[in-house]
């Protein structure tokens, strides 16, 4: 998966240092080249030695170290690899990197790099969700640095929440995303995404219990395949991936709209859950309780944006729609592709003892021009990323 690669890990302080000794083993036994570097806090931790004997290969350690120097500068070191991971990433490394401070060797090592860079983070929670973390976290985002966690969890302080380092196979997903082939490199893709909100009055709104997960991970999936994508987003209650042009809208109308104006592109992924229907009378101010009675809601039909897409002139080279449905999935997902005029249908079942519908899995059926595959049922992510591979496969 990453032979060939050569990667530069920075092991900064702290107690998820002991796992970044399972991430070199799983690096190297994917084939890449892994030359450690060990931070003063990260020595504290775990060992030189240790960190040695998995990478096969020499710990840098000090920027002054004159014998490191003659053998490889520093200005070299950072640019040997074709990627750094930051594996346990403090908040103190990352407040450094967040201010381009370079008072040590990794500090030094990432502000001197031309090479993409990946961080774990792992801290306490309180550390995490501190406004200063969150400050250098949108710092390094804004500035290219790629994250991978943390995750949610028991942490060894004995507090819950988000602080725990990503597990070493998801990072090893992270960077095999990062250096792995790009055969959509060039392609420009749309993405809709989460529910829509229809008003009702100034306060009220109609919605669907859409979480925008799988969307979500559809974008990232063909991002990480080196697409330029366009997401076009309701209200969704899972943070919008990085790496992509955002487009938040609220309404139906509005993610009309807003796709029109993405047009054109290569591919269209309507994932969004666009309410059918929306209030045709709604309220100017917030309605009120009155001795008449209840108000009384008109509905008209919301535009059909997967439809006007399909039939559009800049019509992209593939269009992907989705089927939620909760009875007879396979046949009305293969009567949606032809009612709407989309390449293929990704169909799931949303009932809710399935559990799929704003929960982590999916299992879906993929419709197209030459039949139906029932995929496994798995992690969304790992529908994205099969979906993102055919969808490459389908443009190139
Ligand atoms: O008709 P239904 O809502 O079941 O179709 C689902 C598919 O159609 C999804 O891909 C969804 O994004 C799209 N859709 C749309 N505009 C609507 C309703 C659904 O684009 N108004």
């Amino acid at each position: 998966m990453l032979a060939g690669k050569h990667i530069t890990l920075i092991i900064s302080g702290g107690i998820a240092a002991y796992k970044a000794l399972d991430l070199i083993r799983k690096l190297r036994g994917a084939g890449a080249r892994v030359t450690p570097v060990l931070t003063r806090g990260g020595a504290e931790f775990i060992t030189p030695l240790s960190v040695a004997a998995l990478a096969g290969e020499q710990v840098y350690q000090d920027l002054f170290d004159l014998k490191d120097e003659a053998e490889m500068g520093h200005i070299q070191l950072s640019r040997a690899a074709d990627l750094l991971v930051v594996a346990p990433a403090t908040a103190d490394i990352m407040a450094k990197m967040a201010g381009g401070h370079a008072d040590d060797l990794a500090t030094t090592l990432l502000l001197a790099t031309d090479k993409p860079v990946l961080l774990a983070p792992a801290m306490n929670v309180r550390m995490w969700e501190h406004a200063a973390t969150q400050r250098n976290l949108a710092q390094l985002r804004a500035d290219g640095i790629a994250i991978t966690g943390p995750a949610s969890g028991d942490m060894a302080c004995g507090e819950y929440g988000p602080g725990r380092m990503a597990e070493p196979a998801d990072i090893l997903d992270a960077i095999a995303a990062m250096l792995g082939p790009k055969p959509l490199k060039g392609k420009r893709i749309l993405v809709t995404s989460g529910p829509t909100h229809e008003p009702i009055d100034p306060v009220r709104y109609i919605a669907n219990r859409s979480s925008g997960a799988q969307g979500t991970a559809i974008a990232s999936a063909l991002r990480d395949l080196g697409a330029e994508i366009i997401f076009v987003t309701g209200p969704a209650s899972v943070p919008a991936p990085a790496g992509v042009r955002l487009v938040p809208v609220q309404t139906a109308r509005e993610m009309l709209q807003a796709t029109l104006a993405a047009l054109p592109v290569d591919a269209a992924v309507m994932a969004a859950a666009v309410a059918d229907w929306r209030v045709e009378n709604d309220f100017a101010q917030k309605i009120k309780k009155t001795a008449q009675g209840t108000p009384e809601l008109h509905f008209s039909e919301n535009p059909d944006i997967l439809k006007t897409v399909s039939a559009h002139e800049m019509r992209p080279a593939l269009v992907i729609g989705f089927a939620a449905e909760t009875e007879n999935v396979v046949a009305n997902a293969t009567a949606k592709r032809a009612r709407k005029g989309c390449d293929w249908i990704v169909a799931n079942d949303v009932s809710p003892a399935t559990g799929i519908m704003g929960g982590a899995e999916n299992a879906v059926h993929l419709v197209t021009e030459t039949g139906v595959e029932d995929w496994p049922r798995q992690h969304k992510t790992g529908v994205a990323r099969e979906l993102a591979a055919r969808i490459a496969r389908a443009l190139t």
